[in-house]
């Protein structure tokens, strides 16, 4: 696997990558992998001749006050968990090589950015766009691949890319991945890696309240009173507090009173300083 940080040496080593044949599939991540991050380079692999993976904590998705000074950095280890995944290229570019001096271009996609973690993390998703359109750019893939634990930033790299026609081929270039799980049903995350051993045990009750709301959602009428035993059961499990609990429209991500057959729930809740985010379908 060859690591790059600089964009001339990337291009370089993208056109030889082109010149060897077969399509190429982008997997950008902030890095201090963890078997989803994996899952996503293995379903890349399947569906590409070659796989780039990028690893870039990209600060204009962090909100003053945000952890951005803290997040998990350890680029060796996981160069080589990604050299054991069969990944070709590893593009780890230096902040200046991304932001050059001067930079003054934000990316903002209307709608599918607003509410859920758009609102409480104001400016989160026009970082996020625009770092991810810049890795487009950068690598020009075939494909990508992204994880369904984040589904709003899924939403939002979906209706940038058709909206800029950004990947090639233009239908469905863009892939979402399952959640990947530990054996307790936590979404697997960076962030878990914040957790002392109690809050790790409190944190596994965010997918049960979810699976239970969920069973109770779908079988009809208003989302109001599950959704309020869902924050009830948090805090009572040792959450600090609950960002939203949300019924939304798996594709439009327009917000439901109760399910309407494409439903799923969202929920971000704090456990001390961090912050978990888990969604589900309704119907199963
Ligand atoms: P990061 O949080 O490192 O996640 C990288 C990719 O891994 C994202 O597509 C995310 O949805 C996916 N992922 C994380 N945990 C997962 C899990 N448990 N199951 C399945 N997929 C999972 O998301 C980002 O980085 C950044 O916002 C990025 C897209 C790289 C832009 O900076």
């Amino acid at each position: 696997m060859q690591t790059v940080r600089e964009l001339e040496v990337l291009r370089n080593s993208i056109a030889a990558l082109r010149e060897s044949g077969g399509s190429i599939a982008l997997v950008p991540t902030m890095g201090a992998l963890h078997e989803g991050h994996l899952t996503l380079m293995r379903r890349a692999k399947e569906a590409a001749e070659h796989v780039v993976a990028s690893i870039f904590v990209n600060p204009r998705q962090f909100g003053a006050g945000e952890d951005l000074d803290a997040y998990p950095r350890q680029l060796q280890r996981d160069s080589e968990l990604l050299e054991a995944e069969g990944v070709a290229l590893l593009w780890a570019p230096m902040p200046d090589e991304v932001y050059p001096q001067g930079y003054a271009t934000n990316i903002s996609v209307a709608g599918v950015s607003e509410g859920l973690c758009g609102g409480d993390r104001p400016g989160h998703f026009d970082g996020v766009a625009t770092v991810v359109c810049k890795l487009f750019n950068q690598v020009t893939p075939d494909m990508a691949f992204f994880g369904e634990k984040d589904w709003q930033q899924l939403a939002v790299i979906r209706r940038m890319t058709r909206d800029l026609d950004l990947t090639r081929p233009h239908v469905d270039a863009v892939h979402g991945v399952p959640i990947v799980r530990e054996d307790d049903g936590l979404a697997m995350s960076s962030r878990n890696a914040y957790l002392s051993a109690e809050q790790r045990a409190q944190a596994a009750s965010l997918p049960k309240a979810m699976r239970d709301a969920i069973a109770v959602i779908a079988g009809g009428g208003s989302a109001d009173r599950p959704l309020g035993n869902l924050r009830e059961v948090l805090q009572v499990s040792g959450f600090d507090s609950v960002d939203y609990a949300e019924v939304r429209d798996a594709d439009s991500l327009e917000r439901l009173e109760a399910d309407n057959g494409n439903a799923r729930l969202f929920v971000a809740a704090r456990i001390g300083g961090t912050r978990l985010i888990d969604n589900m379908p309704i119907n199963r």
